[in-house]
């Protein structure tokens, strides 16, 4: 009973997270919602006599069929500086952190990693002005207050009123009121939350049903799948190995990316709109620079999960790449072919590829002169083809016919954080509860004692992680994820 229960909470979260990811009224003109630049939708496509979906690849379609770098953001005439990622299989991205054995950067969200996890990342786009362009927090609240469904499911899934939140527009003063953190901080929960569902991970690719032994890979893909991870080198950074078992015992089928930084050398791409400066990546981010004054980290990239990556066009951080014959004719020379001037040559990548838009830390050991036949090149790119999700709806495979289930389906994605920090010495203990969220108390005297404070709320957010922003005010009474609180 309590396990349905439960169930029944994270589904209302979910329905939740989805309404926010699709509702265009969540930017400043109406007119674009994060599954605009990370589409959840398959788009349907005739073959024969049928129509069959094909897969999406959760970025912005308009990229994928102009091949526009850049996504257009809800004011006309704002787009970003970057190509939109996909937004699937995000969720496996370890939260950002430094690998002292390694000795590199591991994990995070975005290319060059700022926000450490789904949450955090969830908070930028609604607010960000090349985006969804809300002007700040309150206003943000006041969309959603428009909504009776928002209505409901806050106070089922949070507890949270949104009636209680003054209006927006009559407000006197700008100052934001108690509590619109507090929802702000919950609509970036439950979209992360809706990013961890299946429909974001759906392990289904043909790859998939091949290494659950429902089908057979072709010989061109096979001989592409062996380069992959021989000759060419390319699992060396998007390992093509099962990333473990979850806690159930459950394989994890590979991500193909170990979630690491790099720079491969990309050239600069001319064309997206106003030409800004290259982007220097992690290093480019002010903590990284300063903990690194000789420029160590300078142009170095997440690396993408190949999944999907036939239906991700166009490629790499700045969309230089168009097709994914061109990505790994590059790999394959980028150090051999001559040098052409820029991406708009008609020579691009045919006699020479323009230099690195940041020459330092370029990758010159694993890739560049990989001494790949024509014939070697187009195998990696059909063995990339096969990473494609969706599988069972193209039609193409009598074993797996349409409706066929993930063989890992019962993959379970990693959770939402619940760490608890606390910046002094100090014991928590739990005063209220509601559904999963627990009302926390803390005492700076660890043996208890008897003066007991409710948790001051600048230093926790919703997922019991400090907030990094102290400015942060918020309403004094908060609730709590309730897994694994301290003893
Ligand atoms: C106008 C287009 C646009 C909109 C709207 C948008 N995004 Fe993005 N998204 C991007 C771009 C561009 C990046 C890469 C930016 C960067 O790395 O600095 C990105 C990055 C991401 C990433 C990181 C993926 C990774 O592998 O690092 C996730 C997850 C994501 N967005 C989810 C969302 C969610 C959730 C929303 C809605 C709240 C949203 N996006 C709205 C364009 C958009
Ligand atoms: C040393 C690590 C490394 C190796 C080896 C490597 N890659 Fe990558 N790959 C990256 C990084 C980092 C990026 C993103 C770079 C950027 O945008 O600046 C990337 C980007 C890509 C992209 C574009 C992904 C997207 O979503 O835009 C494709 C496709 C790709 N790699 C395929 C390959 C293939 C095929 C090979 C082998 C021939 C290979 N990679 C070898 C690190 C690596």
């Amino acid at each position: 009973m309590l396990g349905t229960c439960l169930n029944a909470h994270a589904d209302a979260e979910r329905e939740l997270g989805e309404l926010l990811y699709r509702d265009k009224n969540l930017s400043i003109n109406r007119n674009q919602s994060c599954a605009s630049c990370h589409s959840d939708q398959p788009s349907t496509r005739q073959i024969g006599g049928g129509t069959f979906s094909e897969a999406t690849g959760f970025v912005d379609p308009e990229n994928v069929v102009s091949n526009t770098p850049v996504s257009r953001g809800s004011v006309l005439g704002k787009t970003g500086g970057l190509n939109a990622p996909s937004a699937a299989y995000a969720a496996f991205s370890p939260i950002f952190h430094w690998n002292s054995d390694e000795e590199l950067y591991v994990g995070g969200q975005f290319w060059n990693g700022r926000a450490k996890d789904l949450q955090s990342q969830a908070g930028g786009p609604f607010l960000n002005p090349g985006e969804m362009a809300i002007p700040n927090r309150w206003a943000f609240v006041e969309r959603l207050q428009e909504n009776p469904q928002y209505q409901r499911l806050f106070n089922e899934v949070f507890g949270i009123d949104l009636e209680q939140i003054p209006n927006y527009q009559s407000a006197a003063s700008n100052a934001e009121p108690a509590g619109v953190a507090a929802v702000y901080d919950a609509a970036a929960q439950a979209v992360s939350e809706y990013e961890r569902s299946p429909r974001f991970n759906k392990f289904n690719s043909k790859f998939d049903f091949w290494l659950a032994g429902k089908t057979q890979l072709s010989s061109n893909e096979l001989h592409g799948m062996n380069l992959f991870n021989n000759k060419a080198g390319c699992a060396a950074c998007h390992t093509s190995e099962s990333s473990g078992f979850d806690r159930q015992g459950h394989p994890v089928p590979p991500m193909f990316t170990d979630f690491t930084y790099d720079n491969i050398g990309l050239p600069r791409n001319t064309l997206i709109p106003g030409n800004p400066e290259p982007d220097l990546g992690l290093g480019g981010r002010a903590d990284i620079a300063n903990a690194w004054p000789d420029g160590e980290q300078k142009g170095k990239h997440k690396v993408p999960t190949l999944r999907n990556i036939a239906v991700t066009a166009p490629y790499g951080h700045n969309g230089v790449f168009k097709t994914l014959e061109e990505v790994v004719h590059f790999y394959n020379t980028r150090d051999v072919l001559g040098e052409v001037e820029s991406v708009t040559d008609t020579n691009f990548g045919i006699s020479g590829w323009p230099v690195p838009e940041v020459m330092e830390n370029v990758n010159h050991d694993e890739l560049g002169n990989l001494g790949l036949t024509a014939e070697e090149e187009s195998a990696v790119v059909a063995f990339m083809k096969t990473l494609t999700d969706d599988y069972s709806e193209t039609g193409a495979d009598d074993q797996v016919p349409s409706g066929t289930a993930s063989p890992f389906a019962l993959v379970e994605v990693p959770q939402i954080p619940t760490v608890l920090e606390m910046k002094v010495p100090g014991r928590v203990q739990m005063t209220a509860r509601l559904g999963k969220y627990y009302q926390l108390e803390y005492s700076t005297n660890l043996s208890g004692g008897d003066n007991w404070q409710v948790l001051e709320m600048r230093r926790f957010s919703t997922n019991g992680v400090p907030f990094l922003d102290n400015d942060t005010a918020q309403s004094p009474i908060r609730l709590y994820r309730a897994a694994q609180l301290p003893q």
